[in-house]
């Protein structure tokens, strides 16, 4: 099994994603780190937490950052995933404890303890990312890789013409996570918002998984409701559990190494810019780290896999 650590802001895509590790016998999860994003940092934890009683697994949940790097406070993304981050659907408070550790600290500790076997999976804005580079320098050699949900290399952002939410949420921690010297493979919107799940495809999760599928499923109606406006079909997109997926199946997905730098430029913030190696001689580009980018997804086999894995 590949240990990972999941760094969330629930969110419900980040609840179908920690769902479906939790069910696949190929992933260990040491882990919940949470941030602000989606929710304040809060309520990610608190969140995170509830995910995990629901679904029996006793495990570590650490609150993180709160705020950018840089910056003021975030704005939030309640109207793509409700005031509790869940749809709205009046989920119960959880009744355990968060670790008394924050997300980086928890990152790094685990680092140390599992030299080279953790990959570290974020789903939401790099800030305990950065900082845990910050705690600990050495931490690019401690893991195995990081996989993120993030960013848009080929494609338009989803905030802004060129930034995707969670790079524009913390961008200047971006460019710290971009330029460490550590296994990058990116899921960003060039796979994550390629084609939409089917229709019923919550409602398969759901038949399979009353449990956990059922509270993706009802959750998801606040989201597809976002996700639909406008649109001829209801559709719904599950961006985090992408890097997820990539971890069971590698096959699934193609990749492109090349060089990504992150935009902290007001007018660009959040953009994740792309060169192919060798596509630039400004010492800008021919020192920044190599990152493999995720540019096609076998859909239909993705698909099923998450169905399957839901049993
Ligand atoms: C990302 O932003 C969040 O709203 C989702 O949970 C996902 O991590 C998609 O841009
Ligand atoms: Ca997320």
């Amino acid at each position: 099994t590949h240990k990972i650590i999941l760094d969330t802001d629930p969110g419900i895509d980040d609840a179908m994603a920690i769902f479906f590790a939790f069910q696949s016998p190929d992933i260990e999860v040491l882990g919940l780190t949470t941030v602000y994003g989606n929710v304040p940092v809060t309520m990610a934890a608190q969140n995170a937490l509830s995910l995990c009683e629901l679904a029996n697994m006793d495990i570590p949940v650490c609150k993180g950052v709160a705020m950018p790097w840089v910056g003021p406070e975030s704005t939030y993304a309640h109207f793509v995933h409700g005031d509790d981050g869940f749809g709205n659907i009046n989920h119960p408070a959880p009744k355990g404890q968060l670790d008394p550790r924050s997300s980086a600290e928890f990152i790094v500790e685990m680092a140390r303890k599992y030299p080279g076997e953790i990959t570290l999976v974020a789903v939401g804005p790099l800030g305990n990312l950065a900082l845990a580079l910050r705690l600990e320098p050495e931490l690019p050699k401690l893991l195995k890789a990081v996989n993120l949900m993030g960013g848009a290399a080929f494609v338009p952002g989803n905030v802004t013409p060129v930034a995707e939410a969670n790079i524009w949420n913390d961008a200047y921690a971006a460019e710290i996570v971009f330029a460490a010297d550590w296994k990058l493979n990116m899921f960003g919107l060039d796979v994550t918002y390629d084609l939409p799940f089917p229709p019923n495809f919550t409602q398969v999760l759901a038949e399979k998984n009353p449990t956990l599928g059922g509270f993706v499923e009802r959750s998801s109606e606040f989201y597809t409701d976002f996700y639909s406006e406008g649109k001829e079909t209801r559709q719904c997109f599950f961006h985090d559990a992408f890097p997820i997926a990539y971890i069971v199946d590698p096959s699934l997905f193609e990749l492109t190494e090349g060089n990504v730098r992150v935009s902290t430029d007001s007018l660009n913030k959040g953009q994740t810019i792309f060169a192919p190696y060798g596509s630039t001689a400004s010492p800008d580009w021919t020192n920044a780290a190599s990152i493999n980018v995720a540019t096609k997804v076998d859909h239909p086999r993705l698909t099923q896999m998450f169905i399957d894995t839901y049993a």
